[in-house]
């Protein structure tokens, strides 16, 4: 288990599939905003990667978000596209509805940084959002994420295309940025 100020992440378990299906995956809406793919609805058993953890996929690690104090399931997270020629990986999450706008999810970016330099000796971070997820942009920039530039209507989103924000942290400035 990883631990944050407030959150840890730890390993997905069983019963937090219908939890996080529910809560993030069948809500059209977010699931649009939040995905590169379209909106498809998943059935109860179903081995959707987001959900069941495929252990053979070497460059994606999910976590399940959970609560220090008490350990409830608060939401996902993971570093995907881990490439360990350029040591680069991407940063993904979502929180559950009711755990939004409480500084979890800086939280949570803070641990996968802690995840993705130290214990996988990465070189680089990125993430990618929608230019008015206010609330992804706050968390990554609280992280020391710079925007690194804007990928014009490269989203689809819910009936028209939307811009995305490309941000990166490098080691070093992680680094740097906890000793200040
Ligand atoms: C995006 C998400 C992970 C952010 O986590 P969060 O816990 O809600 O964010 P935090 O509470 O840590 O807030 C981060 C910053 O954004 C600001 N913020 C939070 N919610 C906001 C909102 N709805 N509108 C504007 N700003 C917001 C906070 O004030 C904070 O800014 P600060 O550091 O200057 O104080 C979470 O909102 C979420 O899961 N959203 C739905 C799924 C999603 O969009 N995933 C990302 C796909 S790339």
């Amino acid at each position: 288990m990883l631990r944050g100020n407030r959150i840890a992440l730890r390993a997905r378990y069983e019963e937090d599939i219908p939890i996080l299906r529910t809560g993030l995956y069948d809500d059209v809406v977010n699931s649009s905003r939040a995905e590169a793919g379209p909106w498809r609805p998943v059935s109860p058993g179903s081995k959707d990667p987001r959900l069941v953890v495929d252990d053979t996929q070497e460059r994606h690690v999910p976590f399940s978000v959970v609560e220090l104090d008490g350990g409830a399931l608060v939401g996902s997270a993971s570093l995907w596209g881990i490439d360990n020629h350029n040591r680069l990986a991407h940063i993904g999450l979502g929180l559950l509805p009711a755990s939004r706008g409480k500084g979890y999810g800086t939280d949570v970016v803070d641990v996968l940084c802690q995840y993705g330099f130290v214990v996988r000796g990465l070189r680089r971070l990125q993430i990618e959002t929608l230019e008015d997820n206010a609330a992804m942009l706050g968390a990554a920039e609280r992280n020391g994420f710079v925007r690194e530039g804007v990928l014009r209507s490269s989203a689809w989103v819910m009936g028209e295309f939307l811009d995305e924000v490309l941000l990166g942290l490098l080691d070093h400035e992680w680094k740097a940025g906890r000793a200040a």
